[in-house]
């Protein structure tokens, strides 16, 4: 059968490269996709929110399944428009969608199926949710615990972390006052601030059957130590010892159990990947947020693990027959991936400069290189975003998957490129 994949990051690449090792599978298609997707498979240059031309070129090339990797599309309504045409694609509709979309409509969900998050309050204006700031701290100077967020999409970039008061009234004054993220920030949000370590749980689900992958931890700020601006994750490593089994099993029954379950009472089934981003905190672990499709990193050192046909599991999940798939098999080795950004990021950077070195990595065992920010231009692999390339390898344990990925991290060139250099040392530094 023939697979489009929808997107052009090292999500992409790394869905797009897992599927083209089944058996099942004769060719797949990437639309837009990057250098990696061009060199592995095959790009379509069709831009992953165009539904019509899209659908045209499935219907063309008698593609099965259509696989959504970002979460414009869907919360755009994508999946909708194509079951409409009746083709097979795997994501949520637009409704259940808006578990990402908007922050709010997760919140007052999470609420109602009383599973753990940090408190919170909705405002409509930057006055009232001002006025809530001023008054609930009206004598502190000092730290303030809030986490000011803008209801709706905003490319991770909606949320401020505050530690006092200045901080949150200017987070609210550019969110609600100045719309630096537009209609995203109609609505604003003000949450209790969680201390703990995060950990990715994502999930694949056909709305009544669960199945969890193994808890995967991403690095969101820029620089060493977590510290820097918040980025759409730096590198990211799988297992993580942050969430034990037990946790696991825990946020299996309490998390995502009563999600599933409750946007079906509301008659808003999911179906497709479910990532809960959690804080593990000293009263045990908390949804911070919601996302609907696959994490950008988690999804590289996930899929680099998985031996079972990722077909299967998409097309189970289509049809509604998650309950008879084979339990899912791993590689018990870990694996980590480490982003190679661009001069600048997550600020501006420059485009198009000549990357060195991908021929000699793509030699080395238990290395892949998933290109997110590519594009190959005469037969050259150019940089082309602000995260470029997530080296993502495997090893005997944490410390050796580490070793090996900044040893291929090392081959790769370009003028200005940079990464985080302690990916995955949570798990190896753990505190007994
Ligand atoms: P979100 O998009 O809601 O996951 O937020 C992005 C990042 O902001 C998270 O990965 C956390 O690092 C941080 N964050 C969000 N909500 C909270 C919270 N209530 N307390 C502490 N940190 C948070
Ligand atoms: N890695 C974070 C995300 O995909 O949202």
């Amino acid at each position: 059968m023939k697979i489009l994949v929808i997107g052009s990051g090292g999500r992409e690449h790394a869905l797009a490269w897992k599927i083209s090792q089944s058996p099942r599978v004769d060719q797949v298609f990437v639309a837009p996709g990057n250098a990696g997707t061009a060199r592995d498979v095959e790009n379509i240059a069709i831009a992953e929110t165009d539904f019509e031309q899209l659908i045209e070129f499935v219907k063309k090339n008698d593609v099965s399944i259509t696989v959504v990797g970002p979460e414009a599309p869907l919360s755009a309504g994508i999946v909708d428009v194509f079951e409409k045409e009746g083709l097979k694609i795997f994501g949520p509709n637009q409704e259940a969608a808006q578990m990402e979309s908007s922050k709010v409509y997760c919140k007052d969900l999470l609420r109602k199926a009383d599973i753990p998050t940090a408190d919170y309050q909705v405002f409509h204006d930057a006055e009232s949710a001002s006025h809530f700031v001023q008054n609930r701290y009206a004598d502190d100077a000092g730290d303030v615990p809030l986490v000011i967020k803008a209801d709706g999409l905003a490319a991770g970039k909606g949320v401020v972390v505050c530690h006092n008061k200045i901080e949150a009234i200017e987070a609210i004054d550019q969110i609600a006052r100045q719309k630096v993220f537009g209609e995203a920030g109609s609505q604003i949000l003000i949450e209790e601030r969680l201390d703990g370590e995060e950990a990715s749980v994502l999930a694949i689900t056909d709305g009544k059957t669960i199945v969890t992958l193994p808890a995967a931890q991403d690095h969101k700020p820029a620089f060493d130590g977590d510290k820097g601006p918040n980025t759409g994750g730096m590198g990211a490593y799988c297992p993580t010892p942050s969430v034990s089994d037990e946790q696991m099993n825990w946020i299996e029954e309490h998390v995502l159990v009563p999600t599933v379950h409750s946007m079906k009472i509301e008659g808003c089934r999911f179906k497709g990947l479910l990532y809960a981003g959690l804080m593990m905190t000293r009263q045990g672990p908390k949804v911070l947020e919601y996302n609907v499709r696959f994490g950008d990193p988690e999804c590289q050192p996930l899929l680099t693990r998985l031996k079972s046909d990722i077909v299967d599991l998409i097309e189970a999940t289509i049809d509604g027959t998650l309950d008879q798939i084979e339990p899912l098999q791993w590689d018990t080795r870990p694996s980590i991936c480490v982003v190679m950004a661009s001069e600048g990021y997550p600020g501006s950077y420059k485009k198009g400069l000549e990357i060195s070195g991908l021929d000699e990595v793509e030699k080395m065992e238990d290395v892949k290189v998933f290109h997110a920010g590519t594009k190959l231009v005469n037969g050259k692999v150019l940089t082309n975003g602000g995260r470029v390339l997530g080296v993502t390898a495997t090893g005997n344990s944490v410390s050796a998957a580490k070793l090996l990925a900044y040893t291929a991290v090392q081959k790769i060139r370009w003028p200005g490129v940079w990464c985080r250099k302690d990916i995955a040392d949570k798990a190896i530094y753990q505190k007994s």
